[in-house]
């Protein structure tokens, strides 16, 4: 896709550092096979000092550096993190969590997503950037703001709220389609008009499950939406460089399947805990969701850590091969470059206990000496670049089916990533590729499709997984599967709605399992089994238990 060689690198931020050390950076990159950094992701407050004041003199001179070094540049729109001065003169785009308590400047991340302020600042820093860097010989990516969602991925101040009303008036045009659709004849929810409607705060109790499910789509669409608005002011500058911005890997509140069809490139930040078991599965797992996310085509491992994260109770560090094990996993399930956060672990600051590249105790560390090797050997696998992987086996994943399976108000607390998990680990272990669907997305060239706790799903969406089924596609459907639709209403009848022929049964009764209870299962072909978490009284209507 992107370059002749599998990219390497990390994120790298020479502003934390006298400039006189920019050399000794670009000259321990070469010795360490480095040819692509990510430059500007916090930079806003020194890229423009002052409102609509623009100062890109030290950004020229490390990309100009870098240049000369052959290393190629992701640069970034610079809108993660608005400066002291925007937050000063404009403290209405600070964002307001659900108990209505305004989230302060001091850290990162401080934006009100609905905010006609801050995406006006955005995206004229954007614009500016784009103008400035376009034409840029080592501007390789553009990266449009940063992890969105990962501090704040929903607002509930009054701009949020009356921005949620304007979505819902979009999509439901009148408010008894909404009353209909959200159920609130129970509990008297009934509203006579928009302005009634809020999103959901703080409340006694449970509030209603359909409003936060629209308030979960509403929020991902918002912050899609300033993606959007700074991809735009790119674009007008920028006609050819590819664009992305780096996702978080399973990450339940984005939309990825809407998010990645706005992205030339899909790129990932990747954390697993070094210390739990499932450390490489659940690496695995995410890896090739990043794939099938940009429908197969290569991805990038835009940040991962060299050794321990400052951000858990117990940050373990990657034991001796562990880092370059995962590395080569992600190129093995199609990613075509390799990066870490950071280049230079950071001196001060919050995060000056995440490692880096080039660790505080120099080059004469393991650290420094598993990063060269691992350039090197990504050095010689350029064969490998942009190669795919094709798998015959795919697993539904839905962000809808996520929002909704894990509310409130249920007969248990699923965790979706867990037993997705549990799905996954078996095809892991057995060597067997697995992509990830959409349940609208295309099923032919699969010969087994499993769709863990598909809870609600669309008439077509169920539809297309019963086509599937009846020409001969081996689909699995799992407990707490097609009870509701997609306003999170029952499935009347017996669940399932179209899926219920194909699967030739209905449901007549719940029976989950508390916490270390399991139940026997006896099976003519698979032998005797255990049940945990859940247990059901099905009715056959055509089935064969086997
Ligand atoms: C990401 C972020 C980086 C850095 C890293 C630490 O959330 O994009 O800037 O904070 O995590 O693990
Ligand atoms: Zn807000």
């Amino acid at each position: 896709m992107m370059h002749e060689q599998l990219y390497y690198g990390g994120d790298y931020n020479p502003e934390q550092w006298p400039e006189e050390m920019w050399a000794e950076d670009v000259r321990l990159m070469r010795e360490a096979g480095v040819n692509f950094v990510t430059v500007g992701v916090f930079s806003w407050a020194l890229l423009e000092p002052a409102d609509g004041f623009f100062d890109f003199g030290w950004l020229d001179r490390v990309l100009d550096l870098l240049h000369e070094n052959g290393i190629a540049v992701d640069l970034a729109t610079a809108t993660a993190t608005p400066p002291p001065w925007l937050t000063s003169a404009h403290p209405e785009i600070l964002p307001v969590d659900r108990d209505g308590r305004a989230l302060h400047p001091g850290s990162r991340q401080h934006w009100c997503p609905s905010s006609p302020v801050f995406r006006r600042y955005a995206r004229r820093l954007a614009d500016a950037m784009a103008a400035r860097y376009a034409g840029h010989p080592a501007l390789a990516l553009w990266h449009i703001g940063n992890e969105y969602g990962c501090h704040v991925n929903a607002c509930y101040c009054a701009v949020s709220e009356s921005a949620f009303r304007s979505w819902l008036e979009r999509k439901y045009g009148t408010i008894d389609a909404l009353n209909e659709a959200w159920t609130t004849a129970f509990w008297g929810q009934h509203y006579t008009c928009f302005d009634q409607v809020g999103a959901p705060r703080t409340t006694p109790t449970y509030v209603n499950p359909t409003q936060m499910l629209d308030f979960r789509r509403f929020s991902s669409d918002e912050l899609l939406e300033c993606f959007r608005l700074e991809k735009a002011a790119v674009r007008a500058h920028s006609a050819d460089i590819p664009i992305t911005t780096n996702f978080i890997g399973m990450f339940k509140p984005l939309d990825y399947w809407k998010w990645a069809q706005e992205l030339d490139v899909v790129s990932d930040d990747s954390y697993p805990d070094p210390l739990s078991p499932d450390v490489a599965v659940s690496a695995a797992m995410t890896r090739d969701l990043m794939r099938s996310l940009g429908g197969g085509r290569p991805w990038l491992l835009m940040e991962q850590a060299t050794g321990y994260v400052n951000w858990r109770s117990v940050a373990g560090t990657k034991p001796g091969g562990m880092m370059h094990s995962l590395s080569m996993q992600a190129v093995a399930r199609g990613a075509d470059g390799i990066a870490f956060f950071q280049w230079r672990q950071s001196r001060g600051g919050a995060e000056k206990f995440h490692s880096g590249m080039l660790p505080h105790s120099g080059t004469d560390t393991r650290t420094w000496r598993n990063v060269v090797r691992l350039g090197s050997d990504l050095a010689r696998l350029s064969a490998v670049a942009s190669s795919g992987v094709d798998s015959r086996v795919a697993i539904v994943l839905d962000w809808n089916s996520w929002w909704a399976a894990e509310g409130e108000a249920h007969q248990i607390q699923l965790d979706l990533h867990r037993n997705l998990l549990e799905w996954y680990r078996p095809l892991y272990e057995g060597n067997v590729h697995v992509d990830f669907v959409h349940p609208g997305g295309a099923l032919d060239g699969y010969d087994l499709v499993i769709a863990p706790h598909l809870y609600p799903y669309t008439d077509e969406d169920g539809q297309h997984l019963a086509d599937y089924a009846q020409s001969g596609g081996t689909l699995i459907v799992t407990w707490f599967s097609g009870h509701v639709d997609e306003n999170d209403q029952a499935r009347l009848g017996g669940y399932f709605g179209p899926l219920r022929p194909a699967l030739g049964l209905s449901l007549d009764d719940f029976a989950p399992l508390p916490e270390h209870r399991s139940i026997a299962v006896s099976s003519d072909r698979w032998g005797p089994l255990t049940g945990t978490q859940w247990s059901e009284y099905v009715r056959l209507e055509g089935a064969h238990p086997m």
